[in-house]
């Protein structure tokens, strides 16, 4: 599908005339956001010693607290964003049909329109997209590149017998290397391991969210295409958050100055055969994920394993109404004053947490600030989780709710010091400026007494994404 038609065409809601348009650059101060609250929903913070209770109660894993427990949830921005009038507006105006309903066309004409892939595959998330593509795709010993996979995403690759190997550019490894664009593939690495390895696939997941969040620039992912077409492997964009990777682009990277977000976008998955995408993030929706293909025989596969396990394949395991709130969602997602504030608002917290002395992996990511634990707490190896000891504390000192991101998320960086991260996920449209001037302030407390901080072992765990069920224990 050629990309210049879509993008003449722009999506049809009014792209923020009446907002206050933001240009894509750092903000001074950063603008007013461009929309009011008019539904609100009541959180509370507990007293501390009923927090800690509900800490030991949940075995010191918080993904097993109870959200009423929790103040200001930054445990991620997956499905945990406010939606719009107009997403709930769609949602009312669902259709619910079994099979071709007018959502699955108007989710179908987005997707396409956003990402340029004509063939369309609906998943109930992101995971179920990896699990079906990946089943189409790969056989045991098999090898994934990627700059850096998720964990749901090697989780999936590595359950059909194949290897994810990641390889990142240097500068993502050094929290402090400020270098603005350092998302991306190490090109050589990658050129290196095609010629050694039986590569199936190379995924670039763009933010590269277990790194930092950092955006794959548009000339890496050209650079990386064109290797992979060489050898015949098919390139695919992990594009959870494609919308904030270009509106990163737009700010930061010379090559795509001027140039809108949506563009960008549209830019980077061009160059792709194909994508997955979970719509919980920057689909702005509650749940919902597709994948966006070219080729039409490989969709086909795909579509085989979706009526089976996902859903027949005009909705994919989502409600008509999930397919509207994400068909608006997706633009909304690229509207350049919703995406600007969003940036926005990270880069601030992001200064905040600096200004409060709490050592960051730098730049700002585009949905998250990563607290880099492993120096906040030199006292505590990896091995003894210092990512997690500082969303204990988080938890304890302010009812904030965080998330590990180093040897407890993925163990084999129990070797990597640099990796001990804490995430700092921003919901979409959700929390102001006072509720992360409570959080920096309350990070800014622990890292002034962080000698304080202790390690964690693990009580139970299972073996595969062991911190979604961990049980664990001060050491
Ligand atoms: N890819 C990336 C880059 C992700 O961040 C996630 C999920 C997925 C794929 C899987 O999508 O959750 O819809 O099945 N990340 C969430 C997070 C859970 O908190 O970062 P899903």
């Amino acid at each position: 599908m050629p990309s210049e038609l879509t993008i003449v065409n722009p999506p049809p809601f009014p792209r923020g005339e009446d907002a206050i348009m933001t240009p894509l650059r750092p903000p001074a101060h950063p603008a007013p956001e461009p929309y009011r609250i008019r539904s609100v929903e009541r959180i509370r913070l507990l007293p501390r010693e009923e927090r800690l209770r509900a800490l030991a109660d949940s075995g010191h894993n918080l993904f097993r607290l109870r959200a009423r427990d929790v103040f200001i949830d930054l445990l991620t921005d997956s499905g945990t964003g406010s939606m719009s009038d107009r997403q709930w507006a769609a949602v009312m105006e669902a259709d619910e049909s079994y099979a071709g309903s007018e959502s699955w066309f108007r989710f179908e004409a987005a997707v396409r329109e956003v990402t340029g892939f004509p063939e369309v595959i609906p998943t109930h998330q992101g995971r179920a997209a990896e699990r079906l593509l990946f089943e189409a795709l790969l056989r045991p010993g098999d090898v994934v590149l990627s700059n850096a996979l998720f964990d749901t995403t090697r989780a999936n690759v590595e359950r059909l017998g194949a290897r994810g190997i990641d390889l990142p550019e240097p500068a993502a490894l050094d929290p402090l290397d400020e270098s603005p664009l350092k998302g991306g593939i190490a090109l050589d690495a990658l050129e290196r391991a095609l010629a050694a390895e039986p590569v199936r696939a190379i995924v670039l997941t763009a933010t590269a969210n277990s790194l930092g969040g950092h955006p794959v620039p548009l000339g890496n992912a050209t650079a990386a295409a064109r290797l992979a077409k060489k050898k015949g492997v098919p390139l695919f964009i992990d594009g959870a958050r494609f919308a904030e990777n270009a509106g990163l682009l737009a700010r930061r990277d010379p090559s795509c100055e001027g140039m809108p977000a949506a563009r960008i976008a549209l830019s980077l998955f061009d160059l792709a055969d194909g994508c997955l995408v979970s719509a919980k993030k920057n689909g702005l929706a509650h749940i919902g994920g597709f994948i966006g293909l070219r080729d039409a025989a490989l969709a086909e596969r795909v579509r085989q394993g979706l009526v089976v396990t996902e859903g027949f394949e005009t909705y994919g395991g989502l409600a008509g109404r999930d397919l509207d709130a994400i068909a608006v969602g997706l633009r909304e997602a690229l509207d350049e004053g919703f995406l600007s504030a969003r940036l926005d608002q990270v880069e601030a917290f992001h200064a905040a947490l600096r200004a409060a002395n709490v050592p960051v992996v730098c730049p700002a990511g585009g949905h998250a600030v990563y607290v880099d634990s492993g120096a906040l707490l030199p006292h505590v190896p990896p091995s003894r989780f210092p990512g997690h000891s500082v969303a204990c504390a988080l938890y304890a000192e302010g009812g904030v709710r965080s998330c590990e991101v180093g040897a407890l998320m993925f163990p084999e960086a129990e070797k990597e010091p640099h990796r001990q991260l804490t995430r700092l996920a921003i919901p979409w449209r959700t929390y102001t400026a006072s509720h992360l001037d409570h959080v920096a302030r309350t990070l800014g407390q622990i890292a002034a007494q962080r000698e304080r901080l202790g390690g964690y072992t693990i009580v139970s765990a299972p073996a595969a994404l062991r911190h979604f069920r961990a049980v664990l224990a001060p050491a």
